[in-house]
């Protein structure tokens, strides 16, 4: 039975809050007086701070001024709210690189950079390391247990890569140890006698760049997985002192469709997640947009397999953007609710207030500046706000979910860097959204997990694309079928190993060809405007892209080709394997052939909606459920801005915003409901 578990536990409810920065105002104090006004009136009772204050707290090296910080948490402690502490990490102040150029990056052509922007720190500098575990030791001895204070958010959207001669000699270090300090294990796995590369040392590696190696797709490979490792070695060393001196959670702020970082690993140090959630809305269907919001939001879920929170959203517009609209009156709220939905604990917006000059002097805040809480945009996040504290109860439950899909970053840049199939673009993140789609558009909730994740609470599993499968993974998918599970793969599956070596003796490699029951023979690579069809029951559904074709070894075929020189062989087919089936689909449809198959498998495998459909809802709307053990709560969610056609509930349910007991819903306009089982 699931139970309550809360990203922080010092704090068990519904958070709504905001990165407020008020070293910005420290000239004008009268401004933090406003603030906390506005705070209470907002209907906020959280405020991330500090997270670009580091040359207020050390102006210069050693000097640490905390009496901002004191005051202003005593501040917000005082006026109710409480506060996620920041490490300062993101931007380092003037002093510190002007003194130590060792912290500036070098890029992909060698250059050290030079002072400026933020994010931009080599992270394998003992300098910085040391550094920014001292302010971290000193923010967690002053404030690691203050009551006002419920968490720690740790740097700022890490990114980035790094290529100085610190960098390049940790590389080599991580690559001796990995090939257990022998060049010829290197080699091997690199398959280095293509082209004449062997190397004859650790020390002549370099990392792949605009100047150096970048066809040694091995190395490319290993080279982000150092990139994720040494980001996560920083993290540790920025946690360490946190851990030391206070027991409060640890979070990151993870980003949207964010490519660079192998976020499975960085889960592993974190105790909750949370993200910065800023799709594009109104910029093509919203229904699209939603779902695919929503894809991350499964993702952070399912990265701790508890609630997370939304770190950071926009309360109106960003100014990032090639064009920067806001969202319309009702998408703001309800895109805050799609978090909730998915399974957050929390709103929380970038900003609080404009900041006056700079970069971001025009990106939307909760209050603008005017300085009133007499805009639409504050009101709307007034709205948000009064409707978490009605729902707070949803607080530390969870979202159980039946159907996972495999998502994985190691498959995604080795797909990106082979060269073969399409290389305009192999839709690797369309394809895993498509997929997404379908549970999306039902109502049904879904897991988005890593491929070495525990799959066994899963009745099916989808795994699109899975280029890469290496023995770990092969093994997991075996263990999962074998012992009942259904699995879902498809064209790709199993072609390269962890190394990103190619399987001998036939694809899927590591052992799945037993798995599915096949052997893949050859892939037809569309043009683009070329297609093909499969039939399945009688009905034709168009293919694109890509068309496998397939010899069974004991997989039976349950769609055929009707076109191309591979018409009449097997499409989709199935496998029993174990106590559990394997299905693989040997080809891209446009939309409508992995729809039906997985209609039929939904129903054989008892997989339903959280609200009583058995077939997509209308456009744009879809269904959530949380669940505490004891009760339900379920999301309705209407993403158009056109009144949707009613949902029925499975049963009578309380209506948390009305009060009212009800047995279906009218959705308006961007318009949501939220239950509660009776
Ligand atoms: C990111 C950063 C914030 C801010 C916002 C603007 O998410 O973390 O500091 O720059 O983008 O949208
Ligand atoms: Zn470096």
């Amino acid at each position: 039975m699931a139970k309550k578990q809360y990203p922080c536990d010092s704090f068990p409810h519904l958070i709504h809050g905001a990165d407020y920065n008020p070293e910005q105002w420290m000239a004008q104090k009268d401004i933090w007086d406003a603030d906390m006004e506005l705070m209470g009136k907002a209907n906020c009772n959280e405020m991330t701070l500090g997270i670009f204050a580091w040359s207020a707290i050390e102006p210069r090296e050693g000097e640490y001024d905390c009496s901002f910080l004191d005051e202003i948490i005593e501040k917000i402690g005082s006026n109710g709210g409480k506060v996620i502490l920041s490490t300062p990490s993101g931007a380092r102040p003037r002093w510190l690189a002007e003194k130590y150029p060792q912290v500036l990056r070098v890029d992909a052509q060698g250059r050290r950079e030079h002072i400026r922007g933020r994010h931009n720190h080599c992270f394998t500098s003992p300098v910085y390391r040391e550094k920014v575990h001292s302010i971290n030791r000193l923010l967690a001895q002053r404030y690691g247990n203050h009551p006002a204070v419920i968490a720690w958010h740790v740097s700022n959207e890490y990114s980035g890569q790094c290529r100085c001669p610190l960098c390049v000699a940790a590389f080599q270090n991580y690559l001796r140890e990995k090939f257990h300090d022998d060049i010829g294990e290197l080699n091997q796995a690199y398959w280095t006698s293509f082209w004449s590369h062997t190397y004859d040392s650790f020390e002549q590696i370099e990392p792949p760049g605009e100047l150096t190696e970048t066809g040694i797709h091995g190395l490319n490979l290993d080279w982000n997985r150092f990139v994720t490792r040494q980001t996560v070695s920083f993290i540790e060393n920025e946690i360490a002192p946190l851990r030391e001196y206070s027991s409060l959670p640890v979070t990151v702020n993870m980003m949207y469709e964010f490519t660079e970082l192998d976020y499975h690993k960085v889960a592993e140090v974190i105790d909750f997640a949370s993200w910065d959630c800023y799709p594009e809305w109104h910029n093509g269907d919203n229904a699209v947009i939603a779902q695919r919001a929503g894809f991350w939001h499964d993702l952070y879920r399912s990265l701790k397999k508890k609630p997370f929170l939304l770190m950071e959203s926009t309360p109106s517009l960003v100014n990032w953007k090639p064009y920067n609209k806001p969202k319309a009156p009702g998408l703001d709220v309800l895109s805050s609710i799609q978090a909730i939905a998915h399974g957050s604990d929390s709103v929380q917006y970038f900003q609080w207030r404009k900041s006056r000059g700079s970069s971001e002097k025009l990106h939307g805040a909760v209050v603008g500046h005017d300085g009133t809480g007499d805009t639409r945009v504050f009101r709307s996040v007034q709205t948000t706000g009064s409707i978490l504290k009605k729902i707070d109860e949803i607080a530390g439950s969870y979202v159980d979910a039946e159907v996972a899909l495999i998502f994985d970053w190691e498959n995604m840049w080795v797909l990106e860097d082979c060269q073969g199939f399409s290389n305009v673009d192999k839709k690797y993140m369309e394809t895993c959204y498509a997929y997404h789609r379908i549970f999306w558009e039902r109502g049904i909730n879904c897991d988005i997990v890593s491929p070495h994740g525990d799959l066994s609470g899963y009745k099916l599993v989808i795994a699109p694309m899975l280029y890469l499968t290496d023995e770990a993974t092969a093994r997991n998918l075996e263990n999962y079928v074998q012992r009942g599970g259904t699995l879902y793969g498809t064209y790709m599956m199993g072609t390269v190993d962890g190394n990103d070596l190619c399987y001998l003796g036939g694809v899927p490699g590591a052992g799945l060809k037993n798995v599915f029951g096949l052997q893949v023979e050859e892939m037809d690579n569309l043009y683009p405007e070329e297609r093909r069809h499969a039939s399945l029951g009688g009905v034709s559904y168009p293919l694109e892209d890509y068309c496998e074709t397939v010899k069974l070894l004991g997989a039976k075929a349950i769609a055929h080709y009707t076109d191309g020189y591979y018409r009449d062989t097997p499409a989709v087919t199935e496998c029993t394997f174990g106590r559990g089936k394997a299905i693989y689909q040997a080809c891209r449809d446009s939309g409508g052939l992995k729809e039906q198959i997985l209609a039929d498998l939904l129903e054989k495998l008892d997989i339903v909606s959280t609200v009583d459909t058995r077939e997509a809802l209308p456009h744009g709307v879809t269904a959530h459920s949380r669940t505490d053990g004891q009760h339900t709560y379920v999301f309705a969610e209407n993403y158009l801005e056109t009144e949707a056609p009613a949902v029925r509930l499975h049963r009578p349910m309380e209506n948390l915003l009305t009060g009212q007991i009800e047995d279906h819903c009218k959705l308006t306009a961007y318009g949501f409901s939220i239950y509660k089982s009776l």
